[in-house]
């Protein structure tokens, strides 16, 4: 349902994030306040900037603020000066406490050959020609969160777990998510190996059952690594489990040519959490030269899967498919244009494409 005010809790994060967030929420802003919308924006720190400030990566009130907000917009978490800190105080800590928060189990992420600017990838065109996948993550279970967890002096485990409802719930959501788009999911686990992958792969089968207008197929995750690469036109929806799917979908970064380019909608049964998938980029911060299109595209997510807004969210990717086609674009992506050009030309088309409309 379309929202006509909506609050958005603004989590710029560390290193590029703020310098990638900011000029992302004013295209947001820009776009809505065209279409007659009210955003209202409060901002938080989280990572290594809460630590600073607030002694820890994510305070409650912050935890607080996004559990009543209409969606959460996160640039990136991550310092090298946080490198020491205990497990609990790592800037990561607070954007996994943060997912937990907001119960986001589903993390989506699209990977296409950017058009126009097929020649930017690495690999070779007739590869990467018509690739258009979903990355759907499971974001909540897994190793990322199973216990027990410990780390002695010389010796650390941690627990790789999934509970079939786990299973379920996110197996539906790639199920409506290929069905809607073409009807193909593959499921990727290392069932020859691991006891979780085989309980994912039942519950999965099981699942399909209710879906008979879509193509399930399993997949072992070291043979789907090298058919990201070589065949990534076959894949529509790609489903996996946490950490699985970390991995794979910066290796599906390879297919646009940029993690940059890259966004994410984290989705569960209350607020959004959009951010791009790339992480603090310590390397640029400060430089001008962050892509920001990652976390513009995760504004168009927003608008699609937190607002209702279609209609605002293909507004702004096409005018993002339009700067990059006209060669507006940062070193990353072999262009020469700065973080600000980039998402200034983005506002721009954005906005001419309202006024053509009227
Ligand atoms: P990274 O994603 O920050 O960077 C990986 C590579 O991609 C680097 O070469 C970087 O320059 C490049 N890159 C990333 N974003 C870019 C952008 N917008 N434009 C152009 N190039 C870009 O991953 P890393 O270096 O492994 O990790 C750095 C820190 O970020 C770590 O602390 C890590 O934990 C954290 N991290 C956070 C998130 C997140 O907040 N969601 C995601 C991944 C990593
Ligand atoms: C991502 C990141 C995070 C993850 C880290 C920073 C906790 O790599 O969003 O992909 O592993 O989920
Ligand atoms: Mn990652």
């Amino acid at each position: 349902m379309a929202v006509s005010t909506a609050t958005i809790l603004v989590l710029p994060g560390d290193g590029i994030g703020p310098e990638v967030v900011r000029p992302a929420l004013t295209i947001l802003q820009s776009v809505a306040d065209a279409a007659g919308m009210v955003i209202r924006c409060e901002e938080a720190p989280i990572g290594a900037a809460a630590l600073a400030s607030d002694g820890e990566p994510v305070s409650q009130r912050t935890l607080e603020a996004a559990r009543r907000a209409d969606a959460v917009l996160l640039g990136a978490v991550g310092h090298p000066s946080a490198d020491h800190e205990l497990p609990a105080r790592r800037p990561e800590a607070g954007l996994l406490a943060l997912r937990r928060a907001l119960g986001v189990y589903a993390n989506l992420r699209p990977v296409q050959a950017l058009p126009g600017v097929d020649q930017l990838s690495p690999l070779r065109p007739e590869r990467v020609a018509g690739a258009d996948l979903l990355v759907v993550r499971e974001l909540l279970g897994g190793l990322y969160f199973g216990e027990p967890r410990v780390e002695g002096p010389d010796e650390a485990w941690n627990t790789m777990r999934y509970q079939r409802y786990e299973v379920e719930r996110i197996a539906h959501v790639a199920f409506r998510a290929a069905r809607d788009r073409r009807g193909r999911l593959l499921s990727v686990d290392k069932a020859n190996v691991l006891e979780v992958s085989r309980l994912w792969r039942r519950v999965v089968t099981n699942v399909a059952a209710e879906y008979p207008d879509v193509a399930l197929e399993h997949g072992y995750v070291d043979s789907v690594a090298m058919r990201l690469v070589l065949a990534p036109a076959s894949i529509d929806v790609l489903l996996t489990e946490n950490l699985f799917g970390d991995i794979l979908s910066d290796a599906a970064a390879v297919l646009p040519g940029s993690l940059g380019v890259l966004p994410s909608a984290s989705l569960g049964d209350g607020p959004g959490l959009f951010e791009p998938v790339h992480g603090s980029a310590p390397d640029l911060a400060g430089t001008g030269r962050a892509n920001p299109v990652g976390a513009i595209l995760s504004v168009a997510l927003l608008l699609r899967h937190g607002l209702g807004r279609d209609d605002l969210a293909r507004r702004i990717e096409e005018a993002v498919a339009v700067t990059l086609a006209e060669g507006c674009r940062t070193p990353d992506l072999g262009g020469t244009a700065d973080t600000q050009a980039v998402a200034a030309r983005v506002l721009e088309v954005a906005l001419a494409a309202e006024v053509s409309r009227g």
